[in-house]
């Protein structure tokens, strides 16, 4: 009898631990019509362009910040980056005045990557800034100062923490092949760590002012991962809601179906084919992307993309709807180097000429599809179309759909007046051109401006 019962038991409880593991994340307590959540929203979409930065201890190992994961480092071998971290030419006026000057309208900070080093200084761990040789909070002042430059503030914290004793032990663990530890995962409990998150998600809300935006990371459901159980991501999120009820949220917590559980979505590394739609419908949406291929300082990494490959990237992705969210990796002395100081800048001498055509811009109305070779932007409040030309074209550029639709077209940098013609008046018999194609007169030499862009006026 007694014999026979154990298995049962087993297995019984194997069904419930799946259950739970498999169980939809559902009910949020958070109402809001979707025009509500547009003008939550209406800064952060017509911003178009923030800052990214990734910082931590990794940036001393300066070869990626999963270095730890990579190398499958014991939280004893990581420990040098902690007992030698003075970041000592930290100065985030300069980094604030950076990002401004790149056209830049919010940063995002990782407070803590997953390694678990938290660059705050956090009531519930010693695994922080204060206590490593630099000794100083590294968040206040640099809150202070990207707020004092007018940008929004944007807290990234990690879900995934490698270095917290009660974090369970799986597939993107460092230690993940490691048996010994993995045996031990019964002693490390998750609520503890839950408890954890929620403290500090608490602090990071609640002592640094409004922050503008919440970059959570990441999810990975699963067997073997963390999802929105592990999480408990409703509840987190309602917290969070609650705190700060303003605040624009990411969608990394595993509640991609739970309605409100997500306010845009992060494609990471591309860009999307076209504005990213959920169930059809186009939803805000950002993607994040490296000047290089790490996210933390990489000295060695050297697939840095050129100043013009990042207009484009930014360009395109205004001109699908979408936010484009640029990372630095500062160094361990608390710089950002040259090679991206030149692109920050690069982009600063665009943007100070060609902004109007990222800031409150969108996809234009479907009507005007941009020919081969330029890229539109649109304003819909001034009813300004952008076309922005990626290769000089010779003398004139013919846009289908516009005829009869501009009052005025102007070279946006300098404002030069750029005349245009209906196509079919001076049409003769060499081709067959659509009736409403606009053809614009432009310079022969291009001007002296990486993307050229021409703003029409629209009727
Ligand atoms: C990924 C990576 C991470 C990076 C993030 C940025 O989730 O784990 O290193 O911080 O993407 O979106």
């Amino acid at each position: 009898m007694y014999r026979t019962k154990k298995p049962r038991i087993a297995l019984c409880a194997v069904v419930f631990v799946s259950l739970l593991v498999s169980l939809p994340c559902l009910a949020l307590d958070w109402k809001e019509t979707e025009d509500q959540k547009l003008e939550r929203m209406q800064w952060w979409t017509e911003a178009r362009f923030g800052m990214f930065i990734h910082w931590g201890l990794y940036a001393e190992a300066a070869r990626h910040e999963w270095v730890k994961n990579a190398e499958q480092m014991s939280n004893e071998q990581y420990q040098k980056y902690f007992d030698f971290f003075n970041p000592d030419l930290f100065n985030p006026k300069e980094w604030a005045k950076a990002a401004k000057e790149a056209g830049m309208k919010y940063f995002v900070i990782t407070t803590k990557h997953h390694e678990g080093f938290c660059l705050f200084d956090s009531k519930f761990t010693d695994y922080k800034a204060t206590k490593t040789p630099y000794g100083k909070d590294l968040i206040k002042p640099m809150v202070e100062a990207f707020r004092a430059e007018g940008l929004k503030v944007g807290f990234y914290y990690s879900l995934i923490d490698w270095h917290h004793p009660d974090f369970t032990i799986d597939s993107v663990q460092p230690i993940r092949n490691n048996q010994e530890e993995r045996e031990k995962n019964k002693d490390r409990d998750m609520n503890k760590y839950r408890e954890y998150l929620y403290n500090q998600v608490h602090e990071l809300l609640t002592e640094y002012g409004p922050i503008d935006c919440l970059f959570l990371d990441f999810s990975y459901p699963g067997s073997d991962g963390k999802g929105c159980n592990d999480w408990q991501s409703e509840k987190l999120l309602d917290m969070i809601r609650k705190i700060q009820p303003n605040i624009i949220v990411n969608d990394r917590l595993d509640l991609l179906d739970v309605p409100g559980g997500w306010d845009f979505r992060t494609p990471e590394q591309f860009v999307p084919f076209e504005w990213v739609k959920m169930d059809g419908k186009r939803v805000p949406w950002e993607t994040c992307q490296t000047f290089s291929g790490s996210w933390g300082y990489h000295r060695d990494e050297n697939t840095w993309k050129s100043v013009r490959q990042l207009l484009v990237l930014l360009i395109e992705t205004v001109s699908k709807g979408g936010n484009l969210l640029l990372n630095v990796g500062p160094t361990a002395r608390g710089c950002f180097d040259d090679r991206a100081m030149e692109r920050l800048q690069g982009l600063g001498d665009w943007m100070k000429f060609n902004s109007r055509a990222i800031y409150g811009c969108t996809q234009a109305p479907d009507e005007y599809k941009a020919p081969n070779n330029t890229l539109f932007t649109y304003n819909a409040s001034t009813h300004r179309l952008y076309v922005h030309v990626l290769e000089w074209p010779m003398g004139q550029l013919h846009l289908p759909g516009l005829a009869g639709k501009v009052k005025y077209a102007q070279l946006l940098h300098d404002a030069s007046e750029v005349r245009f013609t209906s196509r079919q008046d001076w049409q003769s018999a060499y081709e067959s051109v659509p009736q409403n194609v606009l053809t614009l007169d432009l310079p022969v030499l291009q001007p002296n401006t990486e993307i050229p862009v021409v703003e029409l006026i629209l009727n």
